[in-house]
């Protein structure tokens, strides 16, 4: 982990407290801490840095658990690679991650991508931003992302059909920076920054994602600054009760303060309404972009993800 992350730090466990973390380092290259912790004075929970990866989420799966977890598993793996570098792959469709790229401005300060999958926006926002972290509770994609981060290159098992697979490689565009990026384990509803650190931040396909809708909102715009940062929400809305309590879902029903459309609702939150997210945000524009996920070589899945892209 790189030690400039070191002054942007809170536990995740004490939020809505912040409390700065203690580090101890073990073993450090240039700058970058690859082995250590970073403890909390407060509620004593030790956070640990291994092999580089910093693990900040603040109630990590355990190891049965993250067996049968989607995102820890081989498919998935190689099923998101695929979709983040499509285009690096000869793919003949345009990468949508370089679409929600596009609608981002060159803003001065620090950017978060949270859930940020295998890296592809997280990379993307090293040539608009100061410095980028991606967050993300999966570690074999944190760990798939600081591999492309490290050696700028990646091996990929895509599926072809059955058990068969061909091995193919992914080579990280010369201008994304890796100097300018960081990912780290961390959960995208508690998330281990201090208030106003962020002026660019996405949540990418994630929302409906994760048990919290809501939770995860107030958390983007308590990391972000108060005034000049941009924000960019994406998504298709595919509400499921095996991820969050139909309660707790922001859009999909037809009753509770959250009934009717996502998108409708997660304008007017926004917009400050509905008990939403205060300064509120000015939409700046909104429309869907396509994004594609490769199950194997004649199994693609298309999802319309609808943006907002918003500023303050
Ligand atoms: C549908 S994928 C989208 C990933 C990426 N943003 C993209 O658009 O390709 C959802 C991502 O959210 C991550 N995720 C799920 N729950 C999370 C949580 N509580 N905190 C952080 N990431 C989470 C998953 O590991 C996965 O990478």
């Amino acid at each position: 982990m790189k030690k400039i992350l070191l002054k942007m730090l809170i536990c995740p466990a004490c939020l809505p407290d912040e409390r700065r973390l203690n580090s101890n380092i073990v073993q450090e290259q240039e700058g970058d801490i690859f082995t250590g912790t970073l403890t909390c004075p407060e509620c004593g929970k030790i956070y640990p840095i291994q092999d580089g990866t910093a693990f900040l989420d603040p109630s990590p799966l355990n190891e049965t658990e993250k067996t049968g977890a989607k995102y820890e598993t081989v498919p998935v793996l190689s099923s998101y690679l695929w979709s983040h570098y499509n285009d690096i792959l000869n793919d003949s469709d345009r990468c949508a991650y370089g679409v929600w790229a596009a609608l981002m401005g060159k803003y001065p300060g620090f950017a978060v991508d949270a859930g940020c999958a295998v890296g592809r926006f997280t990379f993307e926002m090293s040539r608009k931003s100061e410095f980028v972290i991606g967050v993300d509770k999966s570690v074999s994609f944190i760990q798939a992302a600081r591999e492309l981060m490290i050696n700028r290159r990646i091996n990929v098992a895509l599926q072809q059909e059955g058990f068969l697979t061909t091995e193919e490689t992914i080579y990280l565009s010369e201008t994304w920076n890796s100097n300018k990026v960081e990912f780290i384990v961390g959960d995208a509803q508690a998330l281990p920054f201090r208030s106003g650190t962020f002026s660019t931040l996405a949540s990418l396909n994630v929302i409906d994602k994760v048990p919290s809708p809501i939770r995860h909102l107030k958390e983007m715009n308590r990391v972000s600054r108060e005034k000049d940062a941009q924000f960019l929400f994406s998504d298709p809305f595919s509400w499921s009760t095996d991820i969050a309590d139909e309660k707790d879902w922001l859009g999909g029903t037809d009753g509770g303060p959250y009934s009717g459309r996502g998108m409708d609702n997660i304008r007017a939150l926004f917009n400050g309404k509905k008990g939403g997210l205060s300064p509120e945000w000015r939409i700046e524009k909104d429309g869907h972009v396509w994004w594609k996920i490769r199950n194997h070589a004649n199994h693609f899945e298309l999802i319309r993800s609808c943006f907002v892209k918003a500023a303050r």
